[in-house]
Protein backbone atom coordinates (compact mmCIF):
# COMPACT_ATOMS: atom_id res chain seq x y z
CA UNK A 1 0.00 0.00 0.00
CA UNK A 2 1.06 3.68 -0.79
CA UNK A 3 1.99 5.17 2.69
CA UNK A 4 1.38 8.81 1.15
CA UNK A 5 -1.52 10.30 -1.35
CA UNK A 6 -1.13 12.40 -4.18
CA UNK A 7 -2.22 15.61 -2.11
CA UNK A 8 0.47 15.26 0.78
CA UNK A 9 3.15 14.39 -2.25
CA UNK A 10 1.41 17.80 -4.16
CA UNK A 11 1.99 19.69 -0.84
CA UNK A 12 5.57 18.48 0.06
CA UNK A 13 6.80 19.17 -3.83
CA UNK A 14 5.69 23.14 -3.13
CA UNK A 15 5.62 23.65 0.42
CA UNK A 16 6.03 27.20 0.38
CA UNK A 17 2.94 27.91 -1.60
CA UNK A 18 1.40 26.17 0.77
CA UNK A 19 2.86 28.30 4.02
CA UNK A 20 0.08 30.82 4.77
CA UNK A 21 1.67 34.45 5.12
CA UNK A 22 1.11 36.37 8.34
CA UNK A 23 0.86 40.06 7.77
CA UNK A 24 2.37 41.53 11.47
CA UNK A 25 1.69 45.17 10.37
CA UNK A 26 0.64 46.38 13.80
CA UNK A 27 -2.34 48.26 12.13
CA UNK A 28 -3.13 45.37 9.62
CA UNK A 29 -3.32 42.98 12.77
CA UNK A 30 -5.72 45.63 14.78
CA UNK A 31 -7.82 45.83 11.46
CA UNK A 32 -8.21 42.45 10.79
CA UNK A 33 -9.18 41.22 14.45
CA UNK A 34 -11.68 44.11 14.73
CA UNK A 35 -13.22 43.44 11.26
CA UNK A 36 -13.36 39.14 11.90
CA UNK A 37 -13.63 38.67 15.69
CA UNK A 38 -16.58 38.11 17.06
CA UNK A 39 -17.69 41.17 19.80
CA UNK A 40 -17.38 38.28 22.71
CA UNK A 41 -13.37 37.41 21.44
CA UNK A 42 -12.69 41.41 21.22
CA UNK A 43 -14.17 42.86 24.27
CA UNK A 44 -11.50 41.24 27.06
CA UNK A 45 -8.31 43.54 26.40
CA UNK A 46 -7.00 45.12 29.74
CA UNK A 47 -4.41 47.43 28.15
CA UNK A 48 -5.56 50.68 26.63
CA UNK A 49 -3.49 49.82 23.35
CA UNK A 50 -3.25 46.74 21.64
CA UNK A 51 -0.20 44.47 23.03
CA UNK A 52 0.75 42.36 19.96
CA UNK A 53 2.97 39.16 21.05
CA UNK A 54 4.99 37.74 18.73
CA UNK A 55 7.79 35.41 19.85
CA UNK A 56 8.54 34.20 23.30
CA UNK A 57 11.23 32.26 24.96
CA UNK A 58 11.17 30.54 28.97
CA UNK A 59 9.63 33.84 31.06
CA UNK A 60 10.48 36.58 27.94
CA UNK A 61 8.20 37.61 25.46
CA UNK A 62 8.42 39.95 22.52
CA UNK A 63 6.34 42.61 20.71
CA UNK A 64 5.86 42.70 17.18
CA UNK A 65 8.31 45.87 17.31
CA UNK A 66 10.72 43.88 19.46
CA UNK A 67 9.84 45.69 22.77
CA UNK A 68 10.93 42.53 25.23
CA UNK A 69 8.92 42.17 28.52
CA UNK A 70 9.28 39.98 31.89
CA UNK A 71 5.88 37.94 31.71
CA UNK A 72 4.54 37.90 34.93
CA UNK A 73 1.61 36.56 33.96
CA UNK A 74 2.02 33.27 31.92
CA UNK A 75 -0.56 34.06 29.11
CA UNK A 76 -3.73 34.04 32.66
CA UNK A 77 -1.26 30.76 33.65
CA UNK A 78 -1.29 28.39 30.71
CA UNK A 79 2.25 28.39 30.07
CA UNK A 80 3.44 27.35 33.21
CA UNK A 81 6.85 25.79 32.14
CA UNK A 82 7.81 28.97 29.73
CA UNK A 83 7.59 29.68 26.21
CA UNK A 84 9.53 27.41 24.01
CA UNK A 85 10.24 24.65 26.32
CA UNK A 86 12.28 22.57 24.29
CA UNK A 87 11.03 19.60 26.06
CA UNK A 88 7.31 20.58 25.23
CA UNK A 89 8.59 21.89 21.87
CA UNK A 90 9.90 18.19 20.84
CA UNK A 91 7.02 16.06 22.47
CA UNK A 92 4.36 18.13 20.52
CA UNK A 93 6.26 18.21 17.43
CA UNK A 94 7.15 14.64 17.64
CA UNK A 95 3.39 13.96 18.11
CA UNK A 96 1.94 15.53 15.62
CA UNK A 97 4.09 14.17 13.46
CA UNK A 98 2.86 11.21 13.89
CA UNK A 99 -1.16 11.10 14.87
CA UNK A 100 -2.31 14.23 15.87
CA UNK A 101 -5.63 13.28 17.49
CA UNK A 102 -7.39 10.15 18.19
CA UNK A 103 -10.73 10.45 19.39
CA UNK A 104 -11.40 8.18 22.97
CA UNK A 105 -13.33 5.70 20.73
CA UNK A 106 -10.23 4.71 19.67
CA UNK A 107 -7.12 3.24 22.24
CA UNK A 108 -3.81 5.54 22.07
CA UNK A 109 -0.65 4.95 24.59
CA UNK A 110 -0.23 8.85 25.29
CA UNK A 111 -3.29 9.88 27.50
CA UNK A 112 -3.14 6.65 29.41
CA UNK A 113 0.59 7.33 29.67
CA UNK A 114 -0.41 10.39 30.68
CA UNK A 115 -3.17 9.75 33.24
CA UNK A 116 -0.78 7.21 34.75
CA UNK A 117 1.84 9.94 35.39
CA UNK A 118 -0.30 12.67 36.26
CA UNK A 119 -2.15 10.25 38.97
CA UNK A 120 0.90 9.53 40.62
CA UNK A 121 1.08 13.50 41.72
CA UNK A 122 -2.01 12.85 43.73
CA UNK A 123 -2.09 11.50 47.42
CA UNK A 124 -1.18 7.65 47.73
CA UNK A 125 -3.68 5.42 49.26
CA UNK A 126 -6.18 6.64 47.29
CA UNK A 127 -6.86 5.17 43.24
CA UNK A 128 -7.23 8.47 41.12
CA UNK A 129 -8.31 8.40 37.59
CA UNK A 130 -8.74 10.75 34.96
CA UNK A 131 -10.88 12.46 32.50
CA UNK A 132 -9.00 14.72 30.35
CA UNK A 133 -11.47 17.79 28.46
CA UNK A 134 -9.71 20.82 26.29
CA UNK A 135 -10.21 23.54 29.00
CA UNK A 136 -11.07 24.64 33.05
CA UNK A 137 -14.76 25.57 32.50
CA UNK A 138 -14.93 22.06 30.31
CA UNK A 139 -13.68 20.29 33.74
CA UNK A 140 -15.94 22.18 35.83
CA UNK A 141 -18.80 21.27 34.17
CA UNK A 142 -17.91 17.80 34.20
CA UNK A 143 -16.89 17.97 37.98
CA UNK A 144 -20.55 19.48 39.14
CA UNK A 145 -22.22 16.58 36.54
CA UNK A 146 -19.90 14.36 38.46
CA UNK A 147 -20.68 15.27 41.98
CA UNK A 148 -24.87 15.19 41.05
CA UNK A 149 -24.58 12.02 39.28
CA UNK A 150 -22.04 10.19 42.09
CA UNK A 151 -24.34 11.47 45.32
CA UNK A 152 -28.20 11.86 43.62
CA UNK A 153 -27.89 15.24 45.41
CA UNK A 154 -28.54 18.51 43.45
CA UNK A 155 -27.62 21.47 45.38
CA UNK A 156 -23.77 22.79 44.94
CA UNK A 157 -21.91 25.36 47.04
CA UNK A 158 -19.72 27.52 45.84
CA UNK A 159 -17.32 30.30 47.47
CA UNK A 160 -18.34 34.30 47.06
CA UNK A 161 -15.79 35.74 45.13
CA UNK A 162 -14.58 32.56 43.25
CA UNK A 163 -14.25 32.15 39.29
CA UNK A 164 -14.63 28.93 37.51
CA UNK A 165 -15.33 29.53 34.19
CA UNK A 166 -17.73 30.94 31.45
CA UNK A 167 -20.10 28.17 30.36
CA UNK A 168 -23.31 27.83 31.81
CA UNK A 169 -22.14 25.21 34.56
CA UNK A 170 -18.96 26.91 35.30
CA UNK A 171 -20.68 30.72 35.31
CA UNK A 172 -23.40 29.06 37.49
CA UNK A 173 -20.78 28.63 40.61
CA UNK A 174 -18.48 31.42 39.73
CA UNK A 175 -19.52 34.42 42.76
CA UNK A 176 -18.13 37.83 40.72
CA UNK A 177 -21.16 39.40 39.21
CA UNK A 178 -18.61 41.18 36.94
CA UNK A 179 -18.50 37.72 35.43
CA UNK A 180 -22.12 36.26 35.18
CA UNK A 181 -24.45 37.00 32.87
CA UNK A 182 -28.40 38.22 33.58
CA UNK A 183 -29.76 35.17 32.56
CA UNK A 184 -30.66 31.96 33.80
CA UNK A 185 -28.01 29.61 34.83
CA UNK A 186 -28.09 26.38 36.67
CA UNK A 187 -30.48 26.03 39.69
CA UNK A 188 -29.55 24.98 43.13
CA UNK A 189 -26.30 26.82 43.42
CA UNK A 190 -25.39 28.71 46.90
CA UNK A 191 -23.00 30.66 47.49
CA UNK A 192 -20.87 30.34 51.21
CA UNK A 193 -19.38 33.90 52.11
CA UNK A 194 -15.52 34.27 51.42
CA UNK A 195 -13.22 33.91 54.15
CA UNK A 196 -11.25 37.08 53.12
CA UNK A 197 -8.81 37.54 55.49
CA UNK A 198 -8.24 40.86 53.90
CA UNK A 199 -11.71 41.95 53.02
CA UNK A 200 -14.17 38.94 54.37
CA UNK A 201 -17.23 40.13 56.04
CA UNK A 202 -15.54 38.98 59.36
CA UNK A 203 -12.26 39.93 58.89
CA UNK A 204 -9.37 37.74 60.24
CA UNK A 205 -10.28 34.21 61.58
CA UNK A 206 -11.77 30.98 60.30
CA UNK A 207 -14.77 29.72 62.55
CA UNK A 208 -17.51 32.51 61.91
CA UNK A 209 -17.03 31.83 58.01
CA UNK A 210 -17.14 27.87 58.73
CA UNK A 211 -20.59 28.95 60.82
CA UNK A 212 -21.51 31.25 57.57
CA UNK A 213 -21.23 27.72 55.57
CA UNK A 214 -23.05 26.20 58.07
CA UNK A 215 -25.81 28.34 57.82
CA UNK A 216 -25.77 28.09 53.63
CA UNK A 217 -26.23 24.32 54.50
CA UNK A 218 -28.88 24.58 56.61
CA UNK A 219 -30.54 27.27 55.36
CA UNK A 220 -30.03 27.38 51.24
CA UNK A 221 -29.90 24.03 50.63
CA UNK A 222 -32.00 21.29 51.39
CA UNK A 223 -29.66 19.89 53.53
CA UNK A 224 -28.26 17.46 51.22
CA UNK A 225 -25.58 18.91 49.12
CA UNK A 226 -23.96 17.35 45.45
CA UNK A 227 -20.36 19.04 46.97
CA UNK A 228 -18.75 22.21 47.06
CA UNK A 229 -15.96 24.16 44.58
CA UNK A 230 -12.87 25.29 46.25
CA UNK A 231 -9.77 27.24 44.77
CA UNK A 232 -7.27 27.32 47.32
CA UNK A 233 -6.23 30.40 46.19
CA UNK A 234 -8.89 32.42 44.34
CA UNK A 235 -7.49 33.19 41.28
CA UNK A 236 -9.46 36.18 39.17
CA UNK A 237 -10.68 36.94 42.38
CA UNK A 238 -7.52 38.26 42.91
CA UNK A 239 -5.25 36.22 44.60
CA UNK A 240 -7.58 35.10 47.60
CA UNK A 241 -5.76 32.56 49.76
CA UNK A 242 -7.90 30.34 51.69
CA UNK A 243 -6.55 30.85 55.71
CA UNK A 244 -5.19 27.14 57.10
CA UNK A 245 -8.49 25.15 59.13
CA UNK A 246 -10.65 26.76 56.47
CA UNK A 247 -10.58 23.80 53.89
CA UNK A 248 -10.21 20.95 56.54
CA UNK A 249 -13.32 22.53 58.24
CA UNK A 250 -15.85 23.37 55.56
CA UNK A 251 -14.92 19.50 53.57
CA UNK A 252 -16.22 18.34 57.34
CA UNK A 253 -19.52 19.79 56.83
CA UNK A 254 -19.62 19.29 53.13
CA UNK A 255 -18.89 15.57 53.57
CA UNK A 256 -22.05 15.79 56.73
CA UNK A 257 -24.08 17.13 54.24
CA UNK A 258 -23.31 14.19 52.02
CA UNK A 259 -21.53 16.13 49.08
CA UNK A 260 -17.89 15.74 47.26
CA UNK A 261 -15.01 18.40 47.61
CA UNK A 262 -14.59 19.60 44.88
CA UNK A 263 -10.92 21.94 44.09
CA UNK A 264 -10.00 23.72 41.53
CA UNK A 265 -6.66 23.97 40.35
CA UNK A 266 -6.43 25.42 37.26
CA UNK A 267 -4.89 28.11 38.27
CA UNK A 268 -3.35 27.07 41.59
CA UNK A 269 -1.52 23.49 40.23
CA UNK A 270 1.09 22.31 38.81
CA UNK A 271 3.43 23.26 41.25
CA UNK A 272 2.56 27.78 41.03
CA UNK A 273 2.30 27.60 44.81
CA UNK A 274 5.76 26.49 45.20
CA UNK A 275 3.94 23.65 48.27
CA UNK A 276 4.51 20.83 46.05
CA UNK A 277 2.21 19.86 42.87
CA UNK A 278 -1.33 21.16 44.38
CA UNK A 279 -2.22 23.99 46.78
CA UNK A 280 -4.50 21.91 48.53
CA UNK A 281 -1.67 20.09 50.10
CA UNK A 282 -1.02 22.66 52.38
CA UNK A 283 -4.19 21.99 53.47
CA UNK A 284 -3.75 18.49 54.66
CA UNK A 285 -6.61 17.92 52.98
CA UNK A 286 -7.39 15.23 50.41
CA UNK A 287 -10.52 16.36 48.25
CA UNK A 288 -12.53 13.95 46.01
CA UNK A 289 -12.65 15.92 42.66
CA UNK A 290 -9.68 17.52 41.39
CA UNK A 291 -10.37 20.25 38.27
CA UNK A 292 -7.11 21.02 36.14
CA UNK A 293 -6.12 23.10 33.05
CA UNK A 294 -4.30 26.20 31.95
CA UNK A 295 -1.03 24.95 33.32
CA UNK A 296 -0.97 21.58 32.47
CA UNK A 297 -0.32 21.78 28.82
CA UNK A 298 1.82 24.86 28.92
CA UNK A 299 -0.33 26.76 26.62
CA UNK A 300 -1.61 23.68 24.62
CA UNK A 301 -5.39 23.37 25.17
CA UNK A 302 -5.93 20.70 28.27
CA UNK A 303 -8.38 20.09 30.70
CA UNK A 304 -8.80 17.20 33.26
CA UNK A 305 -10.87 16.44 36.27
CA UNK A 306 -9.06 13.88 38.02
CA UNK A 307 -11.49 11.93 40.47
CA UNK A 308 -11.60 9.24 43.22
CA UNK A 309 -11.84 5.96 41.05
CA UNK A 310 -15.47 5.17 42.78
CA UNK A 311 -16.76 8.50 42.81
CA UNK A 312 -16.36 8.38 38.50
CA UNK A 313 -17.27 5.21 38.48
CA UNK A 314 -21.04 7.11 38.89
CA UNK A 315 -20.51 7.86 35.02
CA UNK A 316 -20.11 4.00 33.93
CA UNK A 317 -23.48 4.13 32.55
CA UNK A 318 -23.95 7.98 31.34
CA UNK A 319 -22.64 9.20 27.72
CA UNK A 320 -20.52 11.86 28.27
CA UNK A 321 -18.05 12.71 25.44
CA UNK A 322 -15.12 15.34 24.63
CA UNK A 323 -14.48 14.73 20.70
CA UNK A 324 -11.23 16.55 21.09
CA UNK A 325 -10.49 14.71 24.97
CA UNK A 326 -7.48 13.40 25.69
CA UNK A 327 -5.80 14.20 22.33
CA UNK A 328 -2.20 12.95 22.07
CA UNK A 329 -0.40 16.03 20.83
CA UNK A 330 -1.85 17.74 23.94
CA UNK A 331 -1.40 14.84 25.98
CA UNK A 332 2.30 14.39 24.83
CA UNK A 333 2.81 18.11 26.18
CA UNK A 334 1.29 17.30 29.25
CA UNK A 335 3.50 14.76 29.40
CA UNK A 336 6.31 16.55 29.03
CA UNK A 337 5.64 19.30 31.77
CA UNK A 338 5.22 17.00 34.40
CA UNK A 339 8.59 15.60 33.40
CA UNK A 340 10.30 19.28 33.40
CA UNK A 341 8.64 20.67 36.64
CA UNK A 342 10.04 17.32 38.24
CA UNK A 343 13.64 17.48 36.23
CA UNK A 344 14.06 21.27 36.62
CA UNK A 345 13.46 21.84 40.46
CA UNK A 346 10.83 24.14 39.03
CA UNK A 347 8.45 23.60 42.49
CA UNK A 348 11.50 24.64 44.25
CA UNK A 349 12.29 27.63 41.86
CA UNK A 350 8.62 28.63 42.09
CA UNK A 351 9.11 28.93 46.16
CA UNK A 352 12.27 30.50 45.93
CA UNK A 353 12.08 33.21 43.26
CA UNK A 354 8.14 33.49 44.62
CA UNK A 355 9.45 34.50 48.01
CA UNK A 356 12.42 37.24 46.61
CA UNK A 357 9.10 38.42 44.38
CA UNK A 358 6.74 38.57 47.18
CA UNK A 359 9.21 40.48 49.40
CA UNK A 360 9.93 42.83 46.99
CA UNK A 361 5.80 43.59 47.06
CA UNK A 362 6.11 43.98 50.51
CA UNK A 363 9.14 46.70 49.99
CA UNK A 364 6.80 48.10 47.60
CA UNK A 365 4.38 48.65 49.93
CA UNK A 366 6.30 50.13 52.67
CA UNK A 367 7.42 52.66 50.20
CA UNK A 368 3.78 53.36 48.71
CA UNK A 369 0.59 53.93 50.91
CA UNK A 370 -1.59 52.71 48.07
CA UNK A 371 -0.22 49.28 48.34
CA UNK A 372 -2.78 48.26 51.09
CA UNK A 373 -2.34 44.45 50.67
CA UNK A 374 0.52 42.11 49.34
CA UNK A 375 -0.31 38.83 49.54
CA UNK A 376 0.06 35.18 47.68
CA UNK A 377 2.12 32.20 47.65
CA UNK A 378 4.70 30.63 45.43
CA UNK A 379 4.37 32.37 42.11
CA UNK A 380 1.18 33.58 42.62
CA UNK A 381 0.45 36.78 44.44
CA UNK A 382 -0.77 40.08 44.01
CA UNK A 383 -0.30 43.21 45.44
CA UNK A 384 -4.21 44.98 46.14
CA UNK A 385 -4.44 49.23 45.78
CA UNK A 386 -6.61 51.29 47.79
CA UNK A 387 -7.25 55.07 48.33
CA UNK A 388 -6.96 54.58 51.86
CA UNK A 389 -6.01 51.66 54.30
CA UNK A 390 -8.38 52.32 56.86
CA UNK A 391 -11.39 52.52 54.66
CA UNK A 392 -10.18 49.87 52.22
CA UNK A 393 -11.73 52.12 49.47
CA UNK A 394 -10.54 50.01 46.42
CA UNK A 395 -8.20 52.20 44.01
CA UNK A 396 -9.58 50.87 40.46
CA UNK A 397 -8.37 53.98 38.23
CA UNK A 398 -4.95 54.15 39.86
CA UNK A 399 -4.88 50.19 39.23
CA UNK A 400 -5.69 50.38 36.10
CA UNK A 401 -3.18 53.55 35.21
CA UNK A 402 -0.52 51.43 37.11
CA UNK A 403 -1.10 48.54 34.83
CA UNK A 404 -0.35 50.31 31.78
CA UNK A 405 2.95 51.96 33.48
CA UNK A 406 4.56 48.24 34.23
CA UNK A 407 3.87 47.30 30.55
CA UNK A 408 5.75 50.57 29.47
CA UNK A 409 8.34 49.47 32.15
CA UNK A 410 8.93 45.98 30.52
CA UNK A 411 6.07 43.80 32.57
CA UNK A 412 3.13 42.23 31.75
CA UNK A 413 1.05 41.40 34.68
CA UNK A 414 -2.67 41.45 35.03
CA UNK A 415 -5.66 43.68 37.05
CA UNK A 416 -7.91 41.71 38.67
CA UNK A 417 -9.98 41.22 42.06
CA UNK A 418 -14.02 41.95 41.82
CA UNK A 419 -12.91 45.66 41.89
CA UNK A 420 -10.52 45.20 39.48
CA UNK A 421 -7.80 47.21 42.05
CA UNK A 422 -5.35 44.18 42.38
CA UNK A 423 -2.01 43.42 40.73
CA UNK A 424 -1.63 40.16 39.64
CA UNK A 425 1.99 38.50 39.53
CA UNK A 426 2.03 35.24 37.73
CA UNK A 427 5.17 34.66 35.89
CA UNK A 428 6.19 31.45 34.35
CA UNK A 429 8.06 28.70 36.53
CA UNK A 430 11.14 28.72 35.20
CA UNK A 431 11.43 32.89 36.08
CA UNK A 432 14.73 33.25 37.81
CA UNK A 433 16.43 35.06 40.71
CA UNK A 434 18.51 37.33 38.16
CA UNK A 435 14.99 38.59 37.16
CA UNK A 436 13.98 40.06 40.40
CA UNK A 437 16.13 42.64 40.17
CA UNK A 438 14.53 43.88 36.51
CA UNK A 439 11.00 43.30 38.04
CA UNK A 440 11.95 45.07 41.00
CA UNK A 441 13.23 48.31 39.20
CA UNK A 442 10.25 47.89 37.13
CA UNK A 443 7.69 47.59 39.55
CA UNK A 444 9.11 50.58 41.43
CA UNK A 445 9.65 52.76 38.71
CA UNK A 446 5.65 51.85 37.73
CA UNK A 447 4.50 53.37 41.44
CA UNK A 448 6.94 56.33 41.28
CA UNK A 449 5.46 57.22 37.70
CA UNK A 450 1.84 56.72 39.38
CA UNK A 451 2.36 59.31 42.06
CA UNK A 452 4.13 62.03 39.63
CA UNK A 453 1.21 61.53 37.96
CA UNK A 454 2.75 60.75 34.48
CA UNK A 455 -0.39 59.58 32.73
CA UNK A 456 0.44 56.89 30.12
C1 LIG B 1 -9.72 28.94 38.82
C2 LIG B 1 -10.25 28.77 37.42
N1 LIG B 1 -11.08 27.76 37.15
C3 LIG B 1 -11.56 27.55 35.92
C4 LIG B 1 -11.24 28.40 34.88
C5 LIG B 1 -11.79 28.17 33.51
O1 LIG B 1 -10.78 27.78 32.64
P1 LIG B 1 -10.92 28.01 31.06
O2 LIG B 1 -10.73 29.47 30.81
O3 LIG B 1 -9.84 27.14 30.49
O4 LIG B 1 -12.26 27.55 30.66
C6 LIG B 1 -10.37 29.47 35.12
C7 LIG B 1 -10.00 30.38 34.03
O5 LIG B 1 -9.44 31.41 34.21
C8 LIG B 1 -9.88 29.66 36.41
O6 LIG B 1 -9.06 30.68 36.70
Amino acid sequence: MKTTTAVSDRINADIDHFTLPVEWDTDAIVARREKYYAASQRAFVPYRTPLIFKRGQDQYLWDEKGNQYLDCLSQNLCVSIGYNNPAVTAAVQYQATQIQHCTTMFFHPVPAHFAEELTAKFPAGEEWVVHFMNSGAEAIDFALLLARAHTGNNDIVSLANAYHGATFGAQSVTGISNFRHNISLLNGIQFAPNPDQYRGIHGEGVEPYLDDLNRTIQFGTSGHIAGMFFEPIQGYGGIVPLPQGYLSGAFDRVRAAGGLCIVDEVQSGFGRTGEGYWSFSSHAVIPDIVVLAKGIGNGYPLGAVVAKRHIAEAMANKFYFNTYGANPVSCSAGRAVLKVIDDCDLIDNARQVGAALLEVLIKMKSKYDIIGDVRGRGLMMAAELVIDRDTKQPATEEMDQLFQLTRKHGLVASKSGAHKNVLRICPPLCIQMEDVLFFEQAIDQSFADLYAGKIT
